[in-house]
């Protein structure tokens, strides 16, 4: 809400999800004021936020894609035409943790 509405009074968010084999598909979708192309490609980057000083350190998608790609064994994507959707993908059984000591 803090950036895809911001600067508006109204706006909508979809949460969709289906079933792709042995993954479920989520996406996540705002109709909001998007992000542009060139910063696209930047979102997950550590400290990479438009909120720097107010409020923003620009961690939060990075630890989203960390904890989506390496724990979950998962994917994330991004992309703006109208607003944003992040695209997620989930293995619906959990990948084995290989170096988990308490075993
Ligand atoms: N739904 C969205 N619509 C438009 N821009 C977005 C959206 N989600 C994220 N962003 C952009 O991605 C940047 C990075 O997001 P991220 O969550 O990593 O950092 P942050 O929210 O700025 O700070 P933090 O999460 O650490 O408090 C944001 O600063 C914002 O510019
Ligand atoms: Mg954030």
């Amino acid at each position: 809400m803090l950036h895809g509405f911001d600067g508006k009074q109204e706006g909508a968010i979809k949460i969709r999800f289906n079933l792709l084999g042995d993954e479920v598909r989520i996406l996540f979708s705002d109709d909001g004021v998007g992000v542009k192309e060139e910063s696209l490609k930047k979102l997950f980057d550590p400290f990479y936020t438009t909120k720097l000083g107010k409020g923003g350190s620009g961690l939060g998608l990075n630890i989203v894609h960390s904890i989506i790609t390496n724990l979950m064994g998962g994917d994330i994507h991004v992309e703006s035409r109208i607003g944003t959707t992040f695209e997620i993908k989930l293995p619906l059984v959990a990948q084995h943790k290989k170096d988990n000591n308490h075993e």
